[in-house]
């Protein structure tokens, strides 16, 4: 049955994944269950998307209520939900304001799009530059595709969207050189994910933070996949301790249900005008009572201490495999965003986990990445890295 779900899938779905052959049908927990009834420990949530897991009783109850009183009404008018979530969002951060939309990707255009009216408001039309990261992922719509620093997701749509440049993750100097004035803004993954989990070190994000306050240029960081409680704080810039001026969030604010959110302060915030940006979905009634659900469990049952303790124990786990297996070379992240470097390619230690029933997720050609549910236990992570280690074990011989 499940190949014939595949075959029927490849006659109409569009050709852009090259999915795995396995067909996911429920959730509970930190578990999946395929279609033919096969259960898998998911050590991926959807892309660091899931972070209350499968099938949160609370989750549930909240959404199927919203569901039965509107599921969406227009931003010409005022919704409870999307006040409320904004609510928390604001006094939980270093944020005022917040704007919704549906993806990562559109987060961070919106972000873009407000860093250059705030430029040309205050410094004139030719400051519309952007300067963003080597390695990094923004997205993959023309303006955030040309954001993110690597060239193998730009291939085959240029011309790209000018004034945009790159500089090396990391690198002040580098940062330092490429700024002039027509730079509107600088937009830094505090972890870079996709391109293979790349902390940023905190002295070098203290002196973007100065050169910004310097010249007055937007700082944004994309915590599209690095935010809410990823790491252990509601916020990847708080583990930092640096503030940007705006942020882009999706995957784990829903927890499953699409939603996008940008926040800035409000000196940025206010280069928006009625009119000069929207979207109609943005703040929809079940996407921010799941913002509610996921935030109000994130904040006040224990969720974030679990990801620091639960982050902590998986990256000691993974050190102890690097000092026992030769192939790992490298272990990297903090909180539940953790990557281990391989000498090698991950592809078929990826496929040789999902046959023994773990669910785990490149980033780049030779970089394995944990993203699990942000529930996730001891006993859970023990389970997954022993089948990790039998796979590892039979690569290297
Ligand atoms: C840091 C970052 N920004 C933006 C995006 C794009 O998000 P989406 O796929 O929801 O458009 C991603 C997706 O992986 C991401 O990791």
């Amino acid at each position: 049955m499940m190949n014939k779900w595949i075959e029927r899938g490849s006659n109409v779905i569009m050709n852009t994944y090259s999915q795995f052959p396995i067909v996911i049908e429920k959730g509970n927990g930190v578990y999946l269950w395929d279609s033919e009834g096969k259960k898998y420990l998911d050590f991926v949530a959807g892309i660091a998307v899931n972070a209350l897991g499968y099938n949160d009783p609370d989750y549930v109850k909240q959404i199927s209520l919203q569901l039965t009183k509107l599921q969406h009404c227009s931003n010409l008018y005022w919704m409870i939900p999307s006040i409320e979530l904004s609510e928390i969002l604001v006094q939980n951060s270093c944020f005022d304001k917040v704007f919704y939309c549906n993806s990562g990707a559109e987060a961070v255009e919106a972000a873009i799009k407000l860093s250059r009216k705030y430029g040309k408001k205050h410094h004139g039309e030719n400051c519309y530059e952007i300067i963003t990261m080597k390695k990094s992922f923004h997205g993959r719509t023309m303006a955030t595709v040309t954001a993110t620093g690597q060239t193998k997701y730009q291939k085959g749509f240029d011309p790209l969207v000018p004034g945009f440049s790159y500089v090396e993750f990391n690198n002040f100097d580098d940062l330092e050189e490429a700024v002039s004035e027509k730079t509107c803004a600088i937009i830094i993954e505090p972890i870079q994910g996709e391109g293979g989990i790349h902390p940023a070190e905190k002295s070098y994000l203290k002196k973007v933070r100065s050169l910004c306050d310097n010249n007055d240029i937007v700082l944004i960081f994309d915590e599209v996949q690095c935010g809410i409680g990823r790491t252990g704080q509601l916020f990847a810039y708080q583990l930092f301790n640096i503030k940007p001026d705006v942020v882009s969030l999706a995957k784990g604010l829903g927890g499953g249900f699409p939603i996008g959110a940008m926040l800035a302060v409000q000196s940025k915030a206010d280069a928006f005008q009625p009119g000069d940006h929207a979207s109609t979905f943005g703040g929809n009634q079940l996407a921010c009572t799941a913002g509610k659900v996921v935030l109000n469990k994130l904040l006040n049952k224990g969720i974030l201490e679990n990801v620091q303790n639960q982050g902590k124990y998986l990256k000691e786990k993974l050190i102890k495999l690097k000092d026992k297996y030769d192939t790992i070379t490298d272990v990297r992240g903090h909180g539940l965003i953790l990557g281990i470097e391989l000498d090698c390619s991950v592809k078929d230690i990826v496929v040789e986990c999902m046959n023994k029933g773990l669910l785990i997720l490149g980033a780049g050609e030779n970089v394995i990445r944990f993203v699990p549910p942000l529930i996730i236990g001891k006993n859970e992570i023990d389970k997954g890295l022993e089948i990790l280690e039998g796979v590892i074990q039979h690569i290297q011989k």
